[in-house]
């Protein structure tokens, strides 16, 4: 063959084989079989081992060309992407409708797109001049992961994008027919209403590639799929996921794209970010149109114009999600309408025009084999159950939370009863009740304890509250465990190489017996101590050593104290400035500071009160333990000093942290409750009773835009705002 027909030759096998990659993994209906694919991706293979000059870019036997990596580098947005708001029921969808159409006003002409959530990643995938440039995960909305190389793996990805031919929609409407019939056949139930449009409806599809698009949608497996890859990965000794997303999430996450290619992952598009060279108006014909340009969408999507045809979609989805090939965990429904979406615009970091219809959690029964105490660190005892292991959606249950001796004896919980365990979605388990009509007579009631398991002191119950308690505050060994272990957490002192196995030795060995032991450690401490080698020794003491010049507000934090989280710790810090100043502050002095209420103050001035307490400050005081006050950044025009805001509703663009950080930038504060002392109540959507209170006192109201005027910040711009003062590096969200 000459050159020139060899380049024709190498041309023609790669439409070939991606046409059939296509009927394969897009329109699933295959038009080969596996030898004559292989047949044909054996002969490209040699021509371009023989003529490298000849490899394409985006030839199909590049899909796995790029070296293993050592990370995932990051990729911002451009646009950010959201999350969804969720309802549980009807009520809940027609609340969301409701809203909607006061919204856009009772006489919008609104139609409804219909797609299942499928369980999996979110992406967005850039394609430029129709060719995939770039692919990153979710990440938390702003920031994601660059997956590029293991999205080239994915077969159902287009490398290239183009105009399909029209026969193959048609072809796939069919084959959703087909696959529809031997639905019905398997689970017995009818298609939904036939009222609706179908993909190949009479919605104008723009004729060309886009120059520029951002097409967004979900990587997933699906369950068959799923089950095999753990069959293959549990005979070859490897670790196996516990449900399809888990696989799915692990097989993207690969260093090395060869091991994502053997994945069998698979990709829905239903969404876009940012666009160019093309029109887009609705959501449905977007559907159409990522269909047209060869990527797969959900062939269950439904349009409708009346919004009970919707909720008919969820009722009839609801008892048929088994028969998915794929986990879903509910129904999106959006406002088909681009232009309306843009009206409805976001809450937060959810868009007004779509919510998710959460399907109900999943239940199955399982025998209450034990029921066994923890104490946690301030006392308190929560019991659990130990069930027989059951897999519930996925997820293997052995332990559920009882949370407290009500919870048993208002379910009337039997040890040996078989008990209804659900699990919603990512929720941790928990336990409905007792399978009545299964109990043989053999179950026996629980009681709690009378004294502590851990100590032995008989145990309370606090007036007023469900909990009971083990009142050996701070002696007791499995308190003072919980103390240490939260005393070194992240949150708190974080001291790096004491965790929760360290703080159960150091009490056993009697090495600590309060908190500030933990600085009477020395190497000679660990003598004889399995795990103890010298240079982990040497690391921890010198963590040890190190957090004792932590700020004042993670030594707070890391005491204890009821009620006392990260923000009272900070207040208290700022304000006093030492645990001595907060030791010698009454009541009062606690009460008037902006942001702590009566229960906190009386819960800080309770733990001082005694006197195992106070000593301990002492000691930790005596040791070397001598916290930093930190002095907080603010932005040098001070703008706000001195007043005190208080945040409620949904603001438009701005999420809570993002309107509480701009106000503490500029040195104001935020507090959580409105009272005398408040300057400014910042209000936006479904602001409540805080809204009602600060009208009673005469407080001033501003919306988004009146803080925003409040602070010189201009230029509100989807979600995006810019700094505009002078001593402000401008900064964008
Ligand atoms: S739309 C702004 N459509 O569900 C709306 N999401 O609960 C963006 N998901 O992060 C999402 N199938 O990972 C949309 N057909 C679908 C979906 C879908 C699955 C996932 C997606 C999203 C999450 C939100």
């Amino acid at each position: 063959m000459t050159s020139v027909d060899l380049a024709a030759r190498v041309a023609e096998l790669i439409r070939q084989l991606r046409e059939h990659n296509y009927c394969y993994y897009v329109l699933d209906d295959p038009q080969v079989s596996d030898a004559e694919y292989d047949l044909a991706l054996n002969e490209l293979r040699a021509i371009e081992a023989a003529h490298p000059e000849l490899v394409a870019p985006d030839s199909p036997t590049q899909r796995v060309g790029a070296a293993p990596s050592e990370k995932f580098t990051k990729l911002r947005h451009p646009v950010p992407m959201l999350s969804l708001g969720n309802a549980f029921d009807e009520a809940g969808l027609n609340a969301w409708k409701e809203r909607v159409m006061r919204l856009l006003g009772a006489d919008a002409a609104l139609a409804w797109v219909c797609e299942p959530t499928i369980d999996g990643l979110a992406m967005a995938l850039t394609y430029e001049q129709g060719r995939f440039v770039r692919g990153a995960t979710r990440g938390d909305g702003e920031l994601g992961e660059d997956v590029t190389t293991n999205l080239r793996t994915v077969k159902s990805v287009p490398l290239v994008l183009q105009e399909q031919r029209t026969e193959n929609r048609e072809q796939r409407t069919e084959n959703r027919e087909q696959r529809t019939e031997n639905r019905e056949q398997r689970t017995g139930h009818s298609a939904p209403s036939t009222e609706h449009q179908e993909l190949h409806s009479e919605f104008s599809v723009p004729g060309s590639v886009p120059t520029q698009i951002e097409v967004r949608g979900e990587i997933y497996m699906r369950t068959a799929d799923f089950e095999k890859l753990n069959a293959r990965l549990a005979a070859a000794g490897e670790k196996i996921a516990a449900n399809p997303r888990n696989g799915a999430a692990g097989s993207l996450r690969q260093k090395d794209p060869a091991v994502t290619a053997s994945r069998p992952l698979r990709f829905f598009a239903y969404g876009v970010g940012p666009f160019a060279g093309v029109e887009l108006y609705s959501q449905w014909q977007l559907l159409q149109y990522l269909g047209a340009l060869g990527f797969p969408i959900n062939a269950d999507a439904r349009r409708f114009e009346r919004f009970e045809e919707a909720l008919d979609y969820c009722r009839v989805w609801m008892s048929r999600r088994d028969s998915l090939a794929y986990e879903v965990d509910g129904i999106v429904l959006k406002v088909d309408s681009f232009a309306q979406q843009e009206q409805l615009g976001v809450a937060g970091r959810d868009p007004r025009w779509a919510i998710a219809f959460k399907f109900p959690a999943r239940e199955t029964t399982s025998k209450l084999l034990e029921i066994t105490v923890n104490v946690g660190r301030t006392g308190v005892i929560t019991p659990n159950a130990v069930i027989e292991p059951v897999n519930i959606g996925g997820v293997t249950v052995r332990n559920v939370s009882l949370h407290n001796a009500d919870y048993i004896s208002e379910r009337d919980l039997r040890l040996g009863d078989y008990v209804m365990v659900k699990r919603a979605g990512d929720v941790i388990p928990y336990i409905i009740g007792p399978v009545t009509a299964r109990r043989d007579g053999s179950e026996l009631p629980w009681h709690m304890p009378a004294t502590c398991p851990a100590c032995g002191t008989p145990l309370e119950r606090i007036a007023g509250e469900a909990a009971v308690r083990c009142p050996n505050f701070g002696v007791c060994p499995a308190q003072l465990v919980r103390r240490v272990e939260h005393f070194v957490s992240r949150g708190a002192l974080d001291i790096v190489g004491v965790g929760e196995r360290q703080a159960e030795l150091f009490v056993e060995r009697g090495l600590v017996r309060d908190l500030a032991d933990l600085y009477l450690l020395h190497a000679e401490s660990f003598a004889g101590m399995e795990g103890f080698g010298p240079k982990r020794i040497a690391n921890m003491l010198a963590a040890i050593e190190h957090s004792k010049a932590s700020p004042l507000h993670r030594l707070i934090i890391g005491l204890g104290i009821r009620f006392v989280g990260e923000s009272a710790a900070k207040l208290l810090a700022a304000r006093f400035g030492s645990l001595d100043g907060i030791m010698a502050a009454s009541e009062d002095d606690l009460v008037a500071l902006d942001g702590i209420g009566p229960v906190v103050a009386a819960s800080v001035r309770q733990f001082f009160g005694l006197t195992q307490n106070r000593e301990l400050v002492e000691k930790l005081q005596n040791w070397g333990v001598n916290p930093t006050v930190e002095v907080v950044a603010r932005a040098a025009a001070g703008l706000l000093e001195g007043k005190s805001f208080v945040i409620t509703g949904t603001l438009p663009t701005l999420a809570r942290e993002q309107a509480q950080a701009l106000i503490e930038r500029h040195g104001g504060k935020v507090a959580s409750s409105v009272s005398k002392k408040t300057s400014y109540v910042v209000a936006g959507e479904a602001a409540g009773s805080k809204l009602t209170k600060a009208q009673e006192l005469a407080i001033p109201v501003l919306d988004e835009a009146g803080l925003l005027a409040l602070v010189g910040v201009g230029e509100i711009d989807n979600g995006a705002f810019k700094i505009q003062n002078s001593d402000d590096e401008p900064t964008t969200n």
